[in-house]
């Protein structure tokens, strides 16, 4: 009889911990759920030209928005922004307060242990950013340099990696100033993004005082859209829908639309 107690205890110890796991684990929210609410809500660090930026006006536009503008449109839902900075948008959407994260979020490793991704849009790189006239021609030259960052992000994870001196800032345009004041030696930034801040801020700068970025691509970086563990079948139509938008042009279309060249990325 003893026996029997402490195995069926011991069972239903196992039941409460798989469905500890099951439930509790998955925060995100399915298909039918996000068609229900009529809507997905998107966490955003709008500090990404072309992908995410404010205009005049501060409203949010960008590559990526436009892309989930239409992929809300064909699950007929209406796209939310939520905005924040960077380094809040990939723990909000684990911890289920968002459904979507949309940032130029790249693909990782040790991202993917915490959450899902839809399969890559695109594929940047990092860039090295400098002032006129540095010393600093490559990434051979960052040995023993310090480099500022965003923080949270890939370019800080890389940086750090590789034993530079990190300084992590949360607004990309802070790393910017950074470099700028002369605190840092190079800006370490994704390539799409570098090259529209750089060619904003040298506008209407003399030669000497022009910040220059490098054209050697450090890493590479697949762009994709971030969701909580419990929205597969969300992220699988959602997959659906983006490669169909790939294969019709209408992603090269909206690349075109502010300025940029697409590259279908090689599937792995
Ligand atoms: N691609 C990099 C990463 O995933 C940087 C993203 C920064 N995004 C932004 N909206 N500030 O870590």
């Amino acid at each position: 009889m003893k026996k029997l107690l402490s195995f069926t205890l011991a069972a239903l110890m196992v039941l409460v911990c798989v469905f500890a796991f099951t439930s509790c684990g998955k925060k995100g929210k399915t298909l039918a759920e996000v068609k229900k609410a009529g809507e997905l809500v998107v966490a955003t660090s709008p500090d990404f030209e072309p992908f995410e930026y404010l205009d005049e006006g501060e409203k949010v536009i960008g590559i990526e928005v436009e892309i989930l503008k239409k992929i809300c449109e064909k699950l007929g839902v209406t796209l939310t922004l939520k905005q924040m900075d960077f380094d809040s948008v990939l723990p909000g959407v684990t911890a289920g307060k968002f459904d979507c994260g949309m940032s130029g979020i790249t693909v990782t490793e040790s991202r993917q242990k915490n959450m899902l991704f839809t399969d890559p849009y695109f594929v940047a790189a990092q860039a090295i950013v400098v002032k006129a006239g540095s010393a600093i021609t490559g990434k051979a030259d960052l040995d023993g340099k310090k480099v500022s960052v965003q923080t949270g992000t890939t370019a800080e994870e890389y940086c750090s990696e590789n034993g530079y001196a990190v300084s992590a800032f949360a607004a990309n345009s802070d790393a910017q100033t950074a470099l700028l004041n002369g605190n840092v030696d190079a800006w370490v930034i994704d390539n799409l993004v570098g090259i529209a801040m750089v060619e904003t801020y040298n506008r209407d700068k003399a030669d000497s005082e022009k910040l220059v970025i490098l054209s050697e691509k450090m890493t590479e970086e697949p762009y994709a859209f971030a969701f909580a563990f419990g929205s597969e079948d969300l992220v699988a139509e959602i997959n659906k829908i983006q490669k169909a938008m790939i294969e019709d042009g209408t992603v090269a279309a909206i690349f075109a639309q502010f300025g940029e060249d697409y590259a279908v990325p090689a599937s792995k």
